[in-house]
């Protein structure tokens, strides 16, 4: 930090934000700096609904999965009554995490240090060789949870921002994909030695794509900048419309924040000609999903929830884009890919076709990534200007440095 690092937090960090320039990327602090990384925790990821997975990694009763980030565990398990519930994953004997694994399927939840038994509601169900315990207040915590077509939301505050707006926008633009009843047919993450904001920084722009990413620029509109694309976009939505599929260009909530980082954004956007989905050469990947019954001349969905969930939805299949803070230099980013539940891998897919754009994409997205880092830690680094492509990540940053203000 450049400030006098006698000052306690709070005034370092007030100075800090006071010295942020307009327009301009984030001060090295913002990016290396452990407690304002704990302070990104606080104030944006406990706060607010992250996506966790999708509801298919736990299609049973007694199904569960792990969801890690910034520094807490749920389980997210589906009851004997088949509704999924976000239960904190610390044992309330003395606190051992209950599931190691990353996803099981079990009639209890047992803690492997003294197997307190839990049922799938959270309830303790048994604790080995202790009597007068009142099991009514030992029961695993919870956090909210929220499915809405197939994508499982938790929340850790104990009033969550509202989630209606969420929910209608994500049905409105998402709806027709079918994810509610897709399945998770790949699944991988890349760890990246970077800051979060880093990471969804880069994810929220485009201005990268042309020199990072010529395999997604192929076929994709976003890597130019929008005037130019102006008619290709209309063209996608005429396309569309002439499929009967309505596409308004952006739905927003009005009253949940512009951007999806206060709640919830999605666009629709198209892809370049002869390219109907997101894969090596535009070709099909997979059957066709949901509503759609061709491939509506190649466009595509995206959809952005809070500031660490992101969405992209080909009439042939989803991706899942969660960001996972770990640590202040130190991020997760997990991708989930979906495909129609009747969809036979090896039959009607090839699961490294499949897979294969947002892997070499993600690959390079972290070397980039990770090389931003090195540079921001540098003591000759100075933010630099956005450009006009730039102008979600400078949103954000905006955005960001308001939850910051004390
Ligand atoms: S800490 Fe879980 S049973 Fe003891
Ligand atoms: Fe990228």
């Amino acid at each position: 930090m450049h400030t006098d690092s006698g000052l306690s937090f709070e005034k370092r960090l007030i100075e800090t934000l006071k010295a942020q320039p307009k327009g301009s990327a984030l001060l090295q602090p913002f990016y290396n700096d452990p407690e304002i990384f704990d302070l990104d925790m606080e104030r944006i990821h406990m706060r607010r609904w992250l996506c966790a997975g999708h509801a298919s990694q736990a299609s049973a009763p007694g199904a569960w999965f792990r969801f890690d980030v910034a520094g807490e565990s749920l389980l997210i398990v589906r009851g004997t009554d088949h509704v999924l519930r976000a239960l904190v994953n610390v044992c309330r004997h003395r606190g051992s995490r209950v599931c190691y694994e990353e996803s099981g399927q079990s009639r209890r939840l047992v803690c492997p240090y003294h197997a307190w038994a839990y049922d799938l509601e959270g309830h303790l169900a048994s604790a080995r060789k202790s009597q007068d315990l009142d099991a009514s207040e030992l029961s695993l915590a919870q956090v909210h949870c929220r499915v809405v077509e197939g994508l499982v939301f938790v929340c850790f505050a104990e009033n969550p921002p509202e989630f209606d707006h969420v929910d209608a926008t994500l049905k409105q633009s998402l709806g027709r994909f079918g994810w509610g009843s897709a399945r998770v047919a790949k699944k991988a993450r890349y760890s990246v030695s970077a800051n979060w904001k880093l990471a969804t920084e880069n994810y929220q722009e485009c201005y990268h794509c042309r020199p990072a990413h010529p395999e997604f620029s192929q076929g994709h509109a976003t890597e130019k900048p929008e005037e130019e694309t102006v008619h290709l976009r209309r063209d996608a939505r005429q396309r569309a419309l002439d499929h009967g599929i309505e596409i308004s260009e952006v739905y927003r909530w009005p009253g949940g924040g512009e951007q999806g980082f206060e709640g919830v954004a999605c666009s629709n956007d198209a892809l370049y000609e002869g390219c109907v989905t997101g894969s090596r050469d535009g070709s099909p990947l997979a059957p066709l999903m949901g509503d759609f019954s061709d491939y509506c001349g190649g466009f595509m969905t995206y959809a952005d929830v809070g500031p660490a969930s992101f969405f992209l939805a080909y009439p042939d299949h989803g991706v899942m884009y969660l960001f996972l803070p770990r640590g202040v230099q130190q991020t997760d980013m997990e991708i989930i890919w979906l495909v129609d539940e009747k969809a036979e891998e090896g039959v009607d897919y090839d699961p490294e076709e499949l897979g294969w754009l947002w892997d070499v994409t993600s690959i390079a997205d972290k070397r980039i990534i990770e090389q931003n880092q090195f540079g921001v830690n540098s003591r000759y680094y100075k933010p630099g200007p956005y450009t006009p492509m730039e102008s979600t990540t400078q949103e954000f940053t905006e955005w960001y440095l308001e939850q910051l203000k004390p």
